[in-house]
């Protein structure tokens, strides 16, 4: 492994059969914010995105709207999936289509190296298959229908019968890796997580594996099979590979191709729905065991936005827009509620009440308030300088030392992916820099110039507090506290905020005496009334 190898962080690449609801949303904000704290830690970092094109969700979707699957795609990729990463603020540096050649090509070569290592056979596969997982499934792994589906065996997930698929395939020995996972999982017990997850994965591990069929031949909306044109490659098989092919899977020694994949490879993080943990923990190793390629560090596997108890989904029309959240109120918002209401792992169902309730009282008047008072009182009482700390009483001192705490808890937190941990840390901090305020009274000490110097203390104290809060949301709420840093004078005084270490962000004294601090707009402005 390359010494300077980029902390490389994945999404699942999304169908494109329909646009983004906020369940898909979710696992982008979540790499987003993840990705941007590396960055904050100095690390390169590699953060991939994208979509998946091929397979016949996709492609009955395109028929039944009269068109091309390829243009149903671009459509789709031009009109919804590219935009929702402006809507919620990701910085992204890559976004794989399945239908680009530099993934196609790549996949051929993968396949054609794993036929010669006698790794994949001609066979035959008869048995249930979920057009809407795209999944081969086990007669035990369905349930009975209800409704309109009564009497009859449908998917678990989606709640809709199976399509009976018989056709000569081309397998891949995935039986023969059964032991060998086991063994990684064990030698490495935080290779999937969270705990439940690491769990599921080696109990059905432990049940054995089947050979998986790789290819399908009864329509052509795929990658052709390089030594068998008349058979496409399995979706999935496809689809996993975007993670490598993205960074240059097998290309020649000396290209760029093979100089990022060195300094890439292997994935540190791949995000992924619990629905899909199976395929990144049991097939996607095992294809890179298969072709001796190193193995992702971590699969984590997040639970799902419910509603009605139920998973979020299209198909089932409950998906909500996140255009729909982030037009009411803004990006940061999104970002903060979803990771700070839901502990990333489990379920958790969104709600209007909820997210209004907790925008108004944490970011408005929590953090918002916060900072526009100190603006304005360092705008009244000091004409917008920030006046110097002298003699630090129990209050400050006690202040600092939560920060510290507060600080390397939250690098703690974010670093295991425990995003609502990491925030709660912050937010406690915020109440405290808010109580200190109410308890200081520095309007009160503005009345008498005899305590110009306790004044100038308080003043210092919550400014600095608001500097490391802006430094420790900001992968977060990169906007808000972008506006925060400036209204700061931190800017000028210390550089732009993306380039502000996390792990120092808990040293007090970090943002000098004299900086200019102005009251700009407001953070987060009172709400409308809701949109439902
Ligand atoms: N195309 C495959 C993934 C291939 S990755 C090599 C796929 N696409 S998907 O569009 O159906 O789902 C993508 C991701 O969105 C999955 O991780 C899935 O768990 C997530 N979500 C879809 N609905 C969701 C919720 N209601 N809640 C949370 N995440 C959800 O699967």
């Amino acid at each position: 492994m390359s010494r300077d190898k980029a902390f490389y962080l994945t999404t699942p690449i999304y169908y494109v059969n329909d646009a983004p609801h906020i369940g898909h949303a979710y696992t982008t904000t979540a790499g987003d914010v993840l990705t941007r704290w590396h960055r904050q830690r100095g690390e390169r970092v590699w953060f991939l995105t994208g979509v998946d094109e091929h397979g016949q969700k996709v492609m009955r979707t395109a028929e039944a709207n009269g068109v091309a699957p390829q243009e149903w795609a671009d459509r789709l990729v031009e009109s919804a999936w590219l935009p929702v990463l402006e809507t919620i603020d990701a910085a992204n540096d890559d976004f794989i289509r399945t239908t680009s050649t530099r993934h196609t090509e790549r996949v051929q070569g993968f396949l054609q190296r794993l036929k010669d290592a006698g790794e994949i056979y001609e066979g035959t596969y008869d048995g249930p298959y979920c057009v809407a997982c795209e999944e081969f499934k086990l007669p035990g792994d369905l349930v009975d229908g209800e409704g309109e589906h009564a009497g009859q065996k449908v998917c678990p997930i989606h709640g809709r019968p199976v399509e009976q698929v018989s056709e000569t395939n081309w397998f891949f020995r995935l039986s023969a890796y059964a032991e060998p996972l086991l063994r990684h999982y064990e030698d490495n017990p935080t290779a999937v997580a969270p705990l439940s997850a690491y769990n599921e994965v080696v109990s059905f591990l432990r049940g054995g594996l089947q050979d998986l069929s790789i290819s399908r031949s009864t329509f052509d909306w795929g990658i052709p099979v390089p030594w068998d044109p008349s058979q496409v490659v399995y979706v999935w098989f496809d689809a996993l590979l975007n993670y490598a092919t993205a960074v240059g899977l097998g290309d020649e020694e000396g290209t760029p191709g093979a100089e990022q994949f060195a300094s890439t490879w292997p994935a540190d993080v791949h995000l992924v729905g619990k629905d899909i943990l199976r395929f990144h923990a049991v097939i996607w190793p095992a294809m890179l065991m298969a072709a001796g390629l190193p193995l992702p560090g971590q699969v984590f596997a997040h639970g799902w936005l419910l509603v009605g108890g139920e998973k979020m989904s299209k198909t089932k029309l409950t998906g909500i827009s996140p255009d729909q959240i982030v037009d009411h109120v803004g990006s940061d918002a999104f970002r903060y509620y979803f990771l700070r209401a839901i502990q990333f792992g489990s379920d958790g169902s969104f709600s209007w009440e909820d997210m209004s309730a907790r925008y108004t009282a944490e970011l408005a008047n929590g953090l918002g308030n916060l900072a526009s008072r100190a603006a304005a009182m360092v705008g009244k009482y000091r004409d917008g300088a920030l006046p110097e700390a002298t003699a630090y009483s129990d209050a400050e001192l006690t202040l600092q030392s939560l920060l510290a705490e507060t600080a390397a808890t939250a690098d703690e937190c974010v670093l295991r992916l425990d995003f609502a941990g990491g925030i709660a840390a912050v937010k406690a901090f915020i109440d405290a820099v808010n109580l200190y305020v109410t308890e200081q009274e520095p309007w009160a000490l503005a009345k008498d110039e005899a305590n110009a110097q306790r004044l100038s203390t308080v003043l210092y104290t919550i400014c600095e507090s608001l500097r490391a809060i802006a430094v420790l949301y900001h992968p977060l709420m990169p906007k808000a506290t972008a506006s925060l840093w400036e209204q700061l004078g931190a800017d000028v005084a210390l550089g732009p905020i993306g380039e502000q270490p996390v792990q120092t962000a808990g040293e007090w004294g970090r943002l000098p005496a004299g900086a200019r601090v102005t009251k700009g707009a407001i953070l987060f402005p009172r709400l409308e009334d809701p949109v439902e």
